[in-house]
């Protein structure tokens, strides 16, 4: 099978590979319509991770099941799935609880699996024209009819429509209160689009790029674009001085300071100062325990200049992670379904897989323009 393959730092390649395969009876063999790069691709593709070379990417992936194994009972032959990019058991302590993207048992001695990325477990990716999913009656959201009609918003499912929502979530955010969500690339912008559906009353999206904060003024959000002005005293200016009731961290650990260089405190402090006292603080930008390539000694262990005295000051909260994106594909695809989402409005680029490396550098130079990219391996 053809296949995108990492051989460095910002170097892929699309590759003949082995095809993925039934490996455990409890796996389904899905042949890839849709696989997304994502933001995350990119902390791998600059070599910022562990990521091997030779393995395939991709974790935001769709498709039709071609093969199922012996014990698997639900899905079909024939079915259209989406796969939540994290991979889950099912069965253990985590899981049990909705907790799968900390999965014990995928991935041992951490917690938490995903395909085709670092320190996640040794699953390949979906930038492919074939991908093995382990649990496949776990993993495998089956599809309605509109699957096909319906594909671009559809794999938004595999990560970043639930990854947005998550973030609102980990805020706490309700009907009625005003949001400020930094970062307008596709995390931010569902995040944008979440807290419109949820109800918020003021959605501020902060970022540096017009055609991203176009994007995000289409969602209904107010852009707030940081190479015209200090985002947080426009925030406050645009909240009367109090702030919003929540905040959102949609940038990760290669957030940069107003000249372009990579600061990574910056999103955080910010969000501190254009939150409320009391308000909610929900973190899925990935941070990471060491970057031995940051600009700083602090960073380069995972650690930050963090305005913890003014956080305390303001009793604010801060919650983190991994989206557990099974705890809400089922229903943002009802969304979906019902036209009451959106997703594939942020696409600026639907590409066969040979068009995959060019994509890759393009996104990675966040290139006027390239807002998110679909490959169809099967095109
Ligand atoms: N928690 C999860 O489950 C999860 C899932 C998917 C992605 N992610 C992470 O979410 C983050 C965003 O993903 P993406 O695909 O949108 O990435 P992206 O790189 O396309 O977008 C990040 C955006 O942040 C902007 N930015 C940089 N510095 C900023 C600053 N100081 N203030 C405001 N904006 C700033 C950039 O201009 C860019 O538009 C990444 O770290 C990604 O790894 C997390
Ligand atoms: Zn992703
Ligand atoms: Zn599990």
């Amino acid at each position: 099978m053809k296949a995108i393959i990492y051989n460095g730092p910002h170097d892929v390649s699309v590759q003949n590979v082995p095809d993925a395969r039934i490996e455990k009876a409890t796996d389904v063999l899905v042949r890839i319509t849709t696989t997304n790069i994502c933001g995350s691709d990119l902390h791998m593709y600059e070599g910022r991770t562990s990521f091997e070379t030779g393995r395939i990417l991709g974790h935001e992936n769709m498709g039709e099941v071609i093969e199922v194994g012996a014990a698997v009972d639900r899905v079909k032959v024939g079915d259209m799935v989406c796969l939540p990019f994290n991979i889950g058991c099912g069965f253990c302590e985590n899981c049990e609880r909705g907790l799968t993207g900390y999965c014990l048992t995928v991935n041992p001695g951490s917690a938490g699996g995903a395909y085709g990325f670092a320190e996640m477990g040794p699953y390949e990716g979906g930038q492919a024209e074939l991908l093995r999913v382990p649990y496949g009656d776990f993993n495998c959201l089956v599809l309605p009819e509109d699957a096909k009609e319906k594909e671009d918003d559809y794999v938004m499912l595999s990560d970043i429509l639930p990854t947005g929502w998550h973030a609102t979530e980990l805020s706490g955010l309700l009907p009625g209160e005003s949001i400020a969500i930094y970062g307008a690339g596709p995390v931010g912008l569902m995040a944008a689009h979440a807290a419109m559906i949820k109800g918020a009353s003021q959605v501020f999206v902060v970022d540096s790029h017009p055609d991203r904060l176009a994007l995000a003024a289409k969602l209904g959000a107010t852009p707030i674009n940081t190479s015209e002005t200090q985002a947080v005293d426009q925030i406050l200016n645009l909240t009367h001085g109090k702030g919003t009731d929540r905040g959102c961290e949609c940038v990760g650990y290669q957030c940069c300071d107003k000249h372009g260089h990579e600061a990574n405190h910056e999103t955080m402090n910010n969000l501190v100062a254009t939150t409320k006292p009391t308000g909610g603080i929900g973190v899925v930008g990935v941070f990471v325990p060491q970057d031995p390539n940051a600009a700083s000694d602090l960073a380069k262990e995972g650690k930050m200049a963090f305005d913890f005295g003014s956080f305390w000051f303001k009793g604010q909260q801060i919650r983190t992670g991994q989206a557990n994106v099974k705890a809400y594909n089922r229903r943002l695809a009802e969304l979906i379904h019902h036209d009451r989402a959106k997703p594939s409005h942020i696409i600026s680029h639907s590409l066969k897989l040979s068009e995959g490396p060019e994509a890759y550098k393009q996104f990675d130079a966040r290139a006027d323009g390239w807002t998110k990219v679909v490959l169809k391996p099967s095109a």
